[in-house]
């Protein structure tokens, strides 16, 4: 469930889908990069034509880095003897080779498919031909504004995976100062939370007392293989609250490290911003400062890292004492196993749509970041993909 590599079973399950291995404002065309993904190295690089290139990261002449290559000719130039690979791969030219020589034509360079929308580049590093891109509306609507987070966690995808349907953790490690919990930890909050799961989410409904009496919150989060979380999915269209969205891939770079990919989308509100201020940084929690120098405790980033990079880079789960806490840390492995038992049977795992057209877009349903209902009301309600026509 954890390996990433390629013929892994976690690393060809994570290979069957459209990953995000970049933001599009760091790929700039005179910048060509190395970057790891799913254990890969691979030279990431935008042509003169503002096209987007995944390959392998060396040479196939005499193997140097394509890193100090310069972008030109169609492509990219080997800093070292000038052959120029183009975005797919193909070879364009070989100066010191004979005019008239066909030899180009029997090299290329191992190039993953690409595709930028949103301001993210997916690639798909799989077998065969790719599926359908998923044309999640917050990746294609124009009618707003998206705002981007990233950075890189030193463990494993899934130690990053299993904290996210785990409410408990949210009012002890960061919520020490809730409610004078930190004098008085006992009185932190405990979100009653109910799991849920279908064969494409597994999420959890938390309910906490609102600011409003006789009332109380209910918010949830989903997650949804191979690796993305969704806080946020904007509720349906109609919703009071209105449209918002905030989700986050958790892309591989290897067995050990996790590059945390965040988006969100504000639509526009008769033709106004609804960008919400960045929130203020957390209050300092004094009482755990410093007692650990690696990570800085005073932020939820910082907290969130000491305790899933403290597990141990991959968490040793044989290990683990689960309780009636961790049911929805269980229902994330369950829906993640499935997809790596259908891949193993030769299945599409969840959530890829053969039958996805170019005039649809698809929907996260999910509460994400909150409602507001009466105490003691049944409120029936489950993520879900609604397909959208022509919405674009
Ligand atoms: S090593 Fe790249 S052109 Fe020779
Ligand atoms: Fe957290």
């Amino acid at each position: 469930m954890t390996r990433v590599g390629p013929g892994t079973p976690a690393g060809a399950t994570l290979r069957r889908y459209w990953l995000p291995v970049s933001f599009s404002h760091e790929i700039k065309s005179d910048e060509p990069k190395i970057v790891r993904r799913l254990g890969e190295d691979l030279l990431i690089f935008r042509d003169e034509q503002g096209r987007v290139g995944l390959t392998e990261p060396t040479c196939p002449h005499r193997g140097t880095s394509l890193e100090y290559g310069w972008i030109e000719a169609g492509g990219i130039r080997c800093c070292y003897h000038g052959w120029v690979f183009d975005v797919n791969g193909r070879c364009l030219e070989q100066p010191g080779e004979p005019v008239g020589s066909n030899f180009k034509d029997k090299i290329a360079l191992k190039a993953y498919a690409i595709r930028e929308v949103g301001g993210l580049i997916f690639a798909y590093m799989g077998p065969g031909a790719p599926p359908p891109f998923p044309r999640y509306d917050f990746l294609f609507r124009q009618d707003g504004e998206r705002t981007y987070d990233g950075y890189v966690r030193e463990c494993n995808f899934l130690n990053q995976l299993d904290n996210c349907l785990d409410p408990v953790h949210a009012t002890i490690l960061h919520g020490r100062e809730v409610n004078g919990a930190r004098e008085n930890p006992e009185r932190a909050e405990n979100p009653e939370f109910e799991v849920l799961a279908d064969e494409l989410f597994a999420s959890y409904v938390a309910r906490r007392q609102g600011p409003v009496a006789g009332k109380e919150w209910h918010r949830e989060v989903s997650y949804t293989p191979p690796v993305l979380v969704i806080h946020d999915g904007g509720s349906t269209p109609d919703d009071p609250n209105g449209y918002f969205a905030d989700v986050a891939w958790r892309v591989p770079v290897d067995d050990y490290s996790t590059q945390s990919f965040i988006l969100k989308f504000f639509p526009f509100k008769d033709g106004q911003s609804t960008k919400r201020p960045k929130r203020a940084s957390n209050r300092p929690a004094p009482l755990l400062r410093g007692t650990r120098m690696k990570f800085d405790m005073t932020t939820v980033n910082g907290q969130d890292a000491a305790a899933q990079i403290g597990q141990g880079r991959i968490a040793d789960r044989a290990a683990e004492h689960l309780g009636y806490s961790d049911r929805g840390v269980i229902q994330v492995r369950k829906l993640w196993m499935a997809a790596i038992q259908a891949v193993q049977r030769g299945d599409d795992p969840p959530g890829i749509l053969r039958d996805l057209t170019d005039s649809e877009m698809l929907h996260f349903d999910v509460v994400g970041s909150g409602r507001l209902v009466n105490i003691g009301e049944m409120v029936e309600h489950r993520p879900r993909v609604v397909r959208i026509q022509g919405m674009e």
